[in-house]
Protein backbone atom coordinates (compact mmCIF):
# COMPACT_ATOMS: atom_id res chain seq x y z
CA UNK A 1 0.00 0.00 0.00
CA UNK A 2 1.36 3.49 -0.95
CA UNK A 3 -1.34 5.54 0.85
CA UNK A 4 -4.85 6.47 0.73
CA UNK A 5 -7.42 8.45 -1.09
CA UNK A 6 -10.85 10.29 -0.88
CA UNK A 7 -13.52 7.61 -2.90
CA UNK A 8 -16.71 9.72 -1.90
CA UNK A 9 -18.11 12.48 0.42
CA UNK A 10 -20.93 13.47 2.02
CA UNK A 11 -22.80 16.45 4.21
CA UNK A 12 -25.45 16.73 6.29
CA UNK A 13 -26.97 20.23 7.50
CA UNK A 14 -29.90 20.38 9.90
CA UNK A 15 -33.05 22.35 8.49
CA UNK A 16 -33.37 25.03 10.47
CA UNK A 17 -32.12 28.20 9.52
CA UNK A 18 -30.96 31.07 11.62
CA UNK A 19 -30.83 34.43 9.84
CA UNK A 20 -28.85 37.25 10.61
CA UNK A 21 -31.73 39.70 11.13
CA UNK A 22 -33.72 36.85 12.91
CA UNK A 23 -30.37 37.13 15.68
CA UNK A 24 -31.12 40.93 15.35
CA UNK A 25 -33.93 40.37 17.86
CA UNK A 26 -32.36 38.70 20.15
CA UNK A 27 -29.25 40.28 21.05
CA UNK A 28 -27.70 43.81 19.70
CA UNK A 29 -26.60 43.40 16.01
CA UNK A 30 -27.44 43.84 12.90
CA UNK A 31 -26.83 42.20 9.39
CA UNK A 32 -24.76 44.97 8.23
CA UNK A 33 -22.26 44.50 11.16
CA UNK A 34 -22.38 40.48 10.66
CA UNK A 35 -21.86 40.08 7.19
CA UNK A 36 -19.27 42.89 7.05
CA UNK A 37 -17.62 41.42 9.69
CA UNK A 38 -17.69 37.87 9.27
CA UNK A 39 -19.36 37.43 5.89
CA UNK A 40 -22.33 35.30 7.30
CA UNK A 41 -25.36 35.74 5.93
CA UNK A 42 -27.37 32.51 7.93
CA UNK A 43 -26.77 29.49 9.62
CA UNK A 44 -27.97 25.95 10.64
CA UNK A 45 -29.25 25.41 13.86
CA UNK A 46 -29.81 21.50 15.16
CA UNK A 47 -33.27 20.54 16.74
CA UNK A 48 -33.21 20.01 20.40
CA UNK A 49 -32.79 16.61 20.35
CA UNK A 50 -30.67 16.35 17.46
CA UNK A 51 -27.02 15.49 18.55
CA UNK A 52 -23.45 15.08 16.74
CA UNK A 53 -23.67 11.36 16.31
CA UNK A 54 -27.31 12.16 14.97
CA UNK A 55 -25.37 14.35 11.99
CA UNK A 56 -22.65 12.66 11.62
CA UNK A 57 -24.18 9.48 11.17
CA UNK A 58 -26.13 11.36 8.58
CA UNK A 59 -22.95 12.84 6.32
CA UNK A 60 -21.78 9.56 6.79
CA UNK A 61 -24.57 7.37 5.39
CA UNK A 62 -24.34 9.71 2.07
CA UNK A 63 -20.37 9.53 1.85
CA UNK A 64 -20.99 5.51 1.85
CA UNK A 65 -23.71 5.76 -0.58
CA UNK A 66 -21.49 7.40 -2.84
CA UNK A 67 -18.47 5.34 -2.71
CA UNK A 68 -20.13 2.15 -3.56
CA UNK A 69 -19.07 0.32 -0.83
CA UNK A 70 -20.44 -2.13 1.90
CA UNK A 71 -21.26 -0.55 5.07
CA UNK A 72 -19.56 -4.09 6.31
CA UNK A 73 -16.20 -3.39 4.49
CA UNK A 74 -15.00 -0.40 6.51
CA UNK A 75 -12.66 -0.85 9.37
CA UNK A 76 -11.99 2.43 10.54
CA UNK A 77 -14.03 5.14 11.59
CA UNK A 78 -12.40 8.60 13.61
CA UNK A 79 -14.77 11.30 13.65
CA UNK A 80 -13.51 15.32 14.61
CA UNK A 81 -15.95 16.51 17.15
CA UNK A 82 -15.31 19.30 20.09
CA UNK A 83 -19.10 19.54 20.83
CA UNK A 84 -20.21 15.80 21.61
CA UNK A 85 -21.83 14.84 24.77
CA UNK A 86 -21.13 11.10 25.58
CA UNK A 87 -18.42 9.87 26.46
CA UNK A 88 -19.20 6.42 26.22
CA UNK A 89 -19.97 5.18 23.44
CA UNK A 90 -17.99 7.73 21.46
CA UNK A 91 -19.78 9.46 18.63
CA UNK A 92 -17.30 7.42 16.23
CA UNK A 93 -19.01 3.71 17.64
CA UNK A 94 -22.49 5.41 17.44
CA UNK A 95 -21.67 6.31 14.09
CA UNK A 96 -20.83 3.03 13.20
CA UNK A 97 -23.97 1.07 14.72
CA UNK A 98 -26.03 3.14 13.12
CA UNK A 99 -24.27 2.46 9.71
CA UNK A 100 -24.20 -1.37 9.92
CA UNK A 101 -20.60 -1.06 10.26
CA UNK A 102 -19.66 -4.42 12.49
CA UNK A 103 -16.14 -4.08 13.75
CA UNK A 104 -14.58 -0.82 13.60
CA UNK A 105 -11.33 0.42 15.44
CA UNK A 106 -13.53 3.75 16.13
CA UNK A 107 -12.73 6.51 17.92
CA UNK A 108 -13.18 10.57 18.25
CA UNK A 109 -10.80 13.65 17.58
CA UNK A 110 -10.84 16.48 19.26
CA UNK A 111 -8.66 19.41 18.23
CA UNK A 112 -11.36 21.51 17.99
CA UNK A 113 -11.76 23.91 13.95
CA UNK A 114 -8.27 21.77 12.55
CA UNK A 115 -10.05 18.52 13.75
CA UNK A 116 -11.24 16.98 10.47
CA UNK A 117 -7.46 17.40 8.56
CA UNK A 118 -6.19 15.98 12.34
CA UNK A 119 -8.73 12.92 11.95
CA UNK A 120 -8.20 12.16 7.98
CA UNK A 121 -3.90 12.69 8.48
CA UNK A 122 -4.87 9.98 11.28
CA UNK A 123 -6.73 7.82 8.95
CA UNK A 124 -4.18 8.08 6.31
CA UNK A 125 -1.99 6.98 8.67
CA UNK A 126 -3.40 4.02 9.70
CA UNK A 127 -4.11 3.35 6.05
CA UNK A 128 -0.63 3.49 5.07
CA UNK A 129 0.54 1.38 7.78
CA UNK A 130 -1.78 -1.48 6.62
CA UNK A 131 -3.70 -0.87 10.08
CA UNK A 132 -7.20 -0.69 7.95
CA UNK A 133 -8.01 -0.46 4.60
CA UNK A 134 -11.33 1.32 4.34
CA UNK A 135 -12.35 4.04 6.48
CA UNK A 136 -14.95 6.86 7.26
CA UNK A 137 -13.51 10.34 8.55
CA UNK A 138 -16.44 12.65 9.54
CA UNK A 139 -16.21 15.94 10.98
CA UNK A 140 -19.27 16.84 13.32
CA UNK A 141 -20.25 19.57 15.35
CA UNK A 142 -23.13 21.11 17.44
CA UNK A 143 -21.98 24.29 18.03
CA UNK A 144 -25.42 25.50 19.03
CA UNK A 145 -24.97 23.40 22.36
CA UNK A 146 -22.13 25.46 23.17
CA UNK A 147 -22.95 28.90 22.70
CA UNK A 148 -24.59 31.42 25.04
CA UNK A 149 -27.61 33.65 23.10
CA UNK A 150 -27.33 36.52 24.89
CA UNK A 151 -23.52 36.94 23.84
CA UNK A 152 -23.32 38.76 20.38
CA UNK A 153 -19.84 38.31 19.86
CA UNK A 154 -20.27 34.32 19.52
CA UNK A 155 -23.96 33.82 19.38
CA UNK A 156 -23.48 35.67 15.40
CA UNK A 157 -20.84 33.14 14.13
CA UNK A 158 -20.91 29.63 15.69
CA UNK A 159 -23.22 26.76 13.79
CA UNK A 160 -23.96 22.72 13.54
CA UNK A 161 -23.69 20.34 10.90
CA UNK A 162 -21.24 17.52 9.20
CA UNK A 163 -19.67 16.55 6.44
CA UNK A 164 -17.80 12.95 5.74
CA UNK A 165 -15.31 11.33 3.79
CA UNK A 166 -14.80 7.83 2.63
CA UNK A 167 -11.31 6.71 2.32
CA UNK A 168 -9.64 3.86 0.63
CA UNK A 169 -5.74 2.46 0.53
CA UNK A 170 -4.26 2.64 -2.58
CA UNK A 171 -2.66 0.24 -4.22
CA UNK A 172 1.47 0.11 -5.28
CA UNK A 173 1.28 1.01 -8.35
CA UNK A 174 -1.30 3.80 -7.75
CA UNK A 175 -0.56 7.10 -6.10
CA UNK A 176 -1.51 8.39 -2.88
CA UNK A 177 -4.98 10.63 -3.00
CA UNK A 178 -3.57 12.25 0.63
CA UNK A 179 -1.06 14.42 0.83
CA UNK A 180 1.47 14.53 3.80
CA UNK A 181 -0.23 16.50 6.78
CA UNK A 182 1.26 19.58 8.43
CA UNK A 183 0.37 20.07 11.44
CA UNK A 184 0.87 21.77 14.85
CA UNK A 185 -0.03 24.21 17.29
CA UNK A 186 0.66 27.68 19.49
CA UNK A 187 -0.52 26.43 22.89
CA UNK A 188 0.70 28.72 24.71
CA UNK A 189 -2.20 31.06 23.02
CA UNK A 190 -4.08 27.78 23.88
CA UNK A 191 -7.04 30.24 26.05
CA UNK A 192 -7.77 32.20 23.59
CA UNK A 193 -10.91 29.98 22.36
CA UNK A 194 -12.54 28.19 25.51
CA UNK A 195 -15.52 25.27 25.44
CA UNK A 196 -14.87 24.27 29.21
CA UNK A 197 -16.15 22.92 32.27
CA UNK A 198 -19.20 20.58 32.72
CA UNK A 199 -21.83 22.91 31.10
CA UNK A 200 -19.65 24.91 28.57
CA UNK A 201 -20.25 27.45 27.05
CA UNK A 202 -17.92 29.13 24.18
CA UNK A 203 -15.92 32.44 24.64
CA UNK A 204 -13.12 33.37 22.03
CA UNK A 205 -10.51 36.35 22.10
CA UNK A 206 -11.49 37.10 18.57
CA UNK A 207 -9.11 39.31 17.36
CA UNK A 208 -5.93 37.36 19.46
CA UNK A 209 -7.62 34.33 16.78
CA UNK A 210 -8.03 36.93 14.33
CA UNK A 211 -4.53 37.73 14.05
CA UNK A 212 -3.09 34.62 14.00
CA UNK A 213 -4.98 33.41 11.47
CA UNK A 214 -4.26 36.32 9.17
CA UNK A 215 -0.36 36.29 9.97
CA UNK A 216 0.22 32.91 10.70
CA UNK A 217 -1.56 30.21 8.90
CA UNK A 218 -0.49 31.16 5.10
CA UNK A 219 3.22 30.06 5.08
CA UNK A 220 1.96 26.94 7.22
CA UNK A 221 -0.75 25.58 4.23
CA UNK A 222 2.38 26.45 1.66
CA UNK A 223 4.39 23.69 3.69
CA UNK A 224 1.65 21.32 2.77
CA UNK A 225 1.75 22.14 -1.00
CA UNK A 226 5.27 21.79 -0.68
CA UNK A 227 5.63 18.22 0.76
CA UNK A 228 2.53 17.11 -1.61
CA UNK A 229 5.21 17.97 -4.40
CA UNK A 230 2.14 20.99 -5.73
CA UNK A 231 2.61 24.70 -6.74
CA UNK A 232 0.21 26.28 -5.17
CA UNK A 233 -0.57 27.79 -8.30
CA UNK A 234 -1.54 24.25 -9.19
CA UNK A 235 -4.34 23.91 -6.72
CA UNK A 236 -7.84 23.87 -8.19
CA UNK A 237 -9.38 24.60 -4.99
CA UNK A 238 -8.53 25.85 -1.50
CA UNK A 239 -10.87 24.90 1.55
CA UNK A 240 -9.92 26.28 4.90
CA UNK A 241 -11.80 25.97 8.14
CA UNK A 242 -14.57 28.45 7.69
CA UNK A 243 -14.32 30.63 10.73
CA UNK A 244 -14.51 34.39 8.85
CA UNK A 245 -14.37 35.28 5.02
CA UNK A 246 -12.18 38.08 5.71
CA UNK A 247 -9.88 35.14 7.40
CA UNK A 248 -10.58 33.22 4.28
CA UNK A 249 -9.78 36.03 1.88
CA UNK A 250 -7.03 37.13 3.71
CA UNK A 251 -4.91 33.47 3.85
CA UNK A 252 -6.12 33.14 0.29
CA UNK A 253 -4.52 35.92 -1.22
CA UNK A 254 -1.45 34.95 0.70
CA UNK A 255 -1.10 31.58 -1.19
CA UNK A 256 -0.26 32.33 -4.77
CA UNK A 257 -3.49 30.95 -6.54
CA UNK A 258 -4.41 30.70 -9.68
CA UNK A 259 -7.25 32.50 -10.89
CA UNK A 260 -9.47 29.78 -11.36
CA UNK A 261 -8.71 28.20 -8.17
CA UNK A 262 -11.74 27.94 -6.25
CA UNK A 263 -12.02 29.30 -2.81
CA UNK A 264 -14.25 27.69 -0.38
CA UNK A 265 -16.55 30.75 1.19
CA UNK A 266 -19.32 28.09 2.37
CA UNK A 267 -18.86 30.06 5.92
CA UNK A 268 -21.61 32.74 4.00
CA UNK A 269 -24.38 29.93 3.71
CA UNK A 270 -23.07 27.84 7.31
CA UNK A 271 -21.64 29.75 9.77
CA UNK A 272 -18.58 28.61 11.69
CA UNK A 273 -19.03 24.45 12.42
CA UNK A 274 -15.69 23.97 13.47
CA UNK A 275 -14.12 20.63 13.04
CA UNK A 276 -17.34 19.75 10.28
CA UNK A 277 -16.60 23.31 8.35
CA UNK A 278 -13.73 21.52 6.11
CA UNK A 279 -15.88 18.43 4.77
CA UNK A 280 -19.03 20.37 5.17
CA UNK A 281 -17.41 22.88 1.93
CA UNK A 282 -15.46 20.39 0.77
CA UNK A 283 -18.25 17.87 -0.03
CA UNK A 284 -20.68 20.76 -1.08
CA UNK A 285 -17.97 21.88 -3.93
CA UNK A 286 -18.24 18.61 -5.17
CA UNK A 287 -22.09 17.74 -5.33
CA UNK A 288 -21.83 20.89 -7.04
CA UNK A 289 -19.39 19.42 -9.90
CA UNK A 290 -17.00 22.95 -9.01
CA UNK A 291 -13.75 20.65 -8.46
CA UNK A 292 -12.83 18.59 -11.48
CA UNK A 293 -12.28 14.54 -10.24
CA UNK A 294 -8.83 13.85 -9.66
CA UNK A 295 -7.89 17.74 -9.11
CA UNK A 296 -5.51 19.07 -5.97
CA UNK A 297 -7.14 20.73 -3.17
CA UNK A 298 -5.55 22.16 -0.29
CA UNK A 299 -7.57 21.51 2.96
CA UNK A 300 -6.72 23.43 6.09
CA UNK A 301 -8.19 23.74 9.61
CA UNK A 302 -7.18 25.92 12.41
CA UNK A 303 -8.87 27.65 15.57
CA UNK A 304 -9.25 26.02 19.38
CA UNK A 305 -5.85 25.15 20.37
CA UNK A 306 -4.51 26.94 19.21
CA UNK A 307 -4.04 24.03 16.65
CA UNK A 308 -3.80 23.60 13.02
CA UNK A 309 -3.40 21.23 10.43
CA UNK A 310 -3.85 20.58 6.21
CA UNK A 311 -2.73 18.21 3.72
CA UNK A 312 -3.63 18.91 -0.15
CA UNK A 313 -6.05 16.15 -1.27
CA UNK A 314 -6.82 14.55 -4.64
CA UNK A 315 -10.78 15.65 -5.41
CA UNK A 316 -13.26 12.69 -5.69
O1 LIG B 1 -13.26 29.04 14.60
C1 LIG B 1 -12.80 29.27 15.89
C2 LIG B 1 -11.69 30.22 15.88
N1 LIG B 1 -12.17 31.57 15.94
C3 LIG B 1 -12.00 32.45 14.98
O2 LIG B 1 -11.45 32.19 13.94
C4 LIG B 1 -12.45 33.88 15.27
C5 LIG B 1 -11.51 34.89 14.69
N2 LIG B 1 -11.97 36.24 14.96
C6 LIG B 1 -12.95 36.84 14.26
O3 LIG B 1 -13.50 36.26 13.34
C7 LIG B 1 -13.34 38.25 14.62
O4 LIG B 1 -12.40 38.76 15.53
C8 LIG B 1 -14.77 38.35 15.22
C9 LIG B 1 -15.78 38.09 14.14
C10 LIG B 1 -14.94 37.37 16.37
C11 LIG B 1 -15.01 39.78 15.74
O5 LIG B 1 -14.79 40.72 14.70
P1 LIG B 1 -13.86 41.99 14.95
O6 LIG B 1 -13.85 42.76 13.69
O7 LIG B 1 -12.53 41.49 15.47
O8 LIG B 1 -14.66 42.78 16.06
P2 LIG B 1 -14.17 43.21 17.54
O9 LIG B 1 -14.11 42.03 18.43
O10 LIG B 1 -12.97 44.08 17.40
O11 LIG B 1 -15.37 44.12 18.00
C12 LIG B 1 -15.62 45.39 17.37
C13 LIG B 1 -16.89 45.98 17.96
C14 LIG B 1 -16.93 45.94 19.50
O12 LIG B 1 -17.59 47.09 19.94
P3 LIG B 1 -16.76 48.34 20.52
O13 LIG B 1 -16.02 47.80 21.70
O14 LIG B 1 -15.86 48.77 19.40
O15 LIG B 1 -17.82 49.33 20.85
C15 LIG B 1 -17.82 44.75 19.78
O16 LIG B 1 -18.49 44.86 21.02
O17 LIG B 1 -18.00 45.20 17.52
C16 LIG B 1 -18.79 44.83 18.64
N3 LIG B 1 -19.46 43.59 18.35
C17 LIG B 1 -20.62 43.52 17.70
N4 LIG B 1 -21.43 44.48 17.21
C18 LIG B 1 -22.55 44.08 16.59
C19 LIG B 1 -19.03 42.34 18.63
N5 LIG B 1 -19.92 41.44 18.17
C20 LIG B 1 -20.91 42.15 17.61
C21 LIG B 1 -22.11 41.81 16.94
N6 LIG B 1 -22.89 42.79 16.46
N7 LIG B 1 -22.48 40.52 16.77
Amino acid sequence: MTGSRIVALGHYQPSKVLTNDELATLVDTSDEWITSRVGIRRRHLAAPDESVADMAARAAEKALAASGFDAETVDLVVVATCTAIDRSPNTAAQVAARLGVPAPAAFDVNTVCSGFSYALATADHALRAGAARRALVIGAEKMSDTVDWTDRTTCVIFADGAGAAVLEATADDEPAGVGPVVWGSDPRKGDAVRIDGWDPTISQQGQTVFRWATTQIAPIALQACERAGIRPDELAAFVPHQANLRIIDAIAGKLGLSDSAVVARDVVESGNTSAASVPLALSKLVERGEIPSGAPVLLFGFGGGLAYAGQVVRCP
